[in-house]
């Protein structure tokens, strides 16, 4: 990822969805361009530009109300803008229809009504429905890899149960397992691990690090866990209108560019070897 947008050798024939070799983007899988939001008559994004690589593990952060959730719905086309361009997998995102390869949790996934009807097992199912097959039941293939994901997720045995009989972090678990039973490339979480205590939370970040790692997954995800994001990610982006983003390396000062979000009284204390340890990764 790079913190502006990078389009080598695009010249005019970069147009639109002419634009379609994922070859030519070399491991661009999201690609936004000048793009404004404005909702209300208010602009939430202003001129936003950024760049995800596949494989990244990025931390989007900012203060409530800064826009990140307006900014990924924009980029997923739930919402529209008013200049900018976005590219997933190298199609311009009206154009764009592989949306089996991109998993989002929304803000609030595991907001489930306590008589909410479904059993683990049949919620995680349905991830498995695309419009083609709706209305079918599931084959032996996509069975299999719903029993796989639950064994993965480590929920094998909560199967039977309802949703609303479970925890805070059994529950993020399993709207996480519904959105990889597809098999997606990349994963985009708004705020997923609000409201659960911090040894859940951790269990959840180790989750998503083997998905990085393990499966070469692209994870996008939204926190306000600012360790978190520093200890385990690869990328930063902050909203507060503006867009800024960085890599993060082991000599990297956050602080700079928190401020620019945050505001000059901001000041987060990092460093790098506080991080062994902070997490258990057993
Ligand atoms: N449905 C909506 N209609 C109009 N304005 C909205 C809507 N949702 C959010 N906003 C506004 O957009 C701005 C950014 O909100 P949001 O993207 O939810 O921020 P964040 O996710 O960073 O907390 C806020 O000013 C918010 O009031
Ligand atoms: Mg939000």
């Amino acid at each position: 990822m790079k913190g502006k947008v990078d389009l080598e050798g695009c010249d005019e024939k970069c147009d639109g969805h002419q634009l379609t070799s994922d070859a030519r983007h070399s491991g661009k899988v999201i690609e936004v361009e000048g793009l404004t939001v404005v909702r209300s008559g208010q602009t939430v994004i202003q001129n936003a530009s950024f760049v995800v690589h596949a494989g990244d593990y990025i931390g989007m952060v900012g203060p409530n109300g800064g826009g990140k959730t307006t900014i990924l719905k924009a980029v997923l086309g739930v919402i529209p803008f008013v200049s900018g361009r976005v590219r997933l997998f190298g199609h311009d995102l009206r154009h764009f229809k592989d949306w089996g390869r991109i998993a989002y949790l929304s803000q609030n996934a595991i907001a489930f009504d306590e008589q909410f009807p479904l059993s683990v097992r049949e919620l995680v199912s349905l991830g498995r429905l695309t419009r083609k097959r709706m209305g079918r039941p599931l084959g032996r293939e996509d069975r299999k890899t719903v029993e796989g994901t639950l064994k993965y997720m480590g929920i094998s045995d909560l199967a039977k149960k309802r949703i609303g009989q479970l925890s805070g972090g059994q529950k993020q678990r399993v709207v996480l397992a519904k959105a990889l039973v597809r098999d997606p490339s990349i994963l985009i979480l708004d705020e997923p691990v609000s409201g659960v205590d911090s040894q859940t939370q951790e269990r959840f970040y180790k989750l998503l690090s083997d998905l990085n790692l393990e499966r070469k997954m692209t994870i996008l995800m939204v926190s306000h866990d600012l360790a978190a994001v520093f200890c385990r990610m690869s990328h930063m982006i902050c909203v507060n209108r503006l867009v800024r983003t960085s890599p993060i390396t082991d000599h990297f000062d956050p602080n700079p560019i928190l401020k620019e979000t945050y505001g000059e009284h901001f000041q987060f204390a990092y460093h790098q070897h506080q991080c062994k340890g902070e997490f258990k990764d057993g």
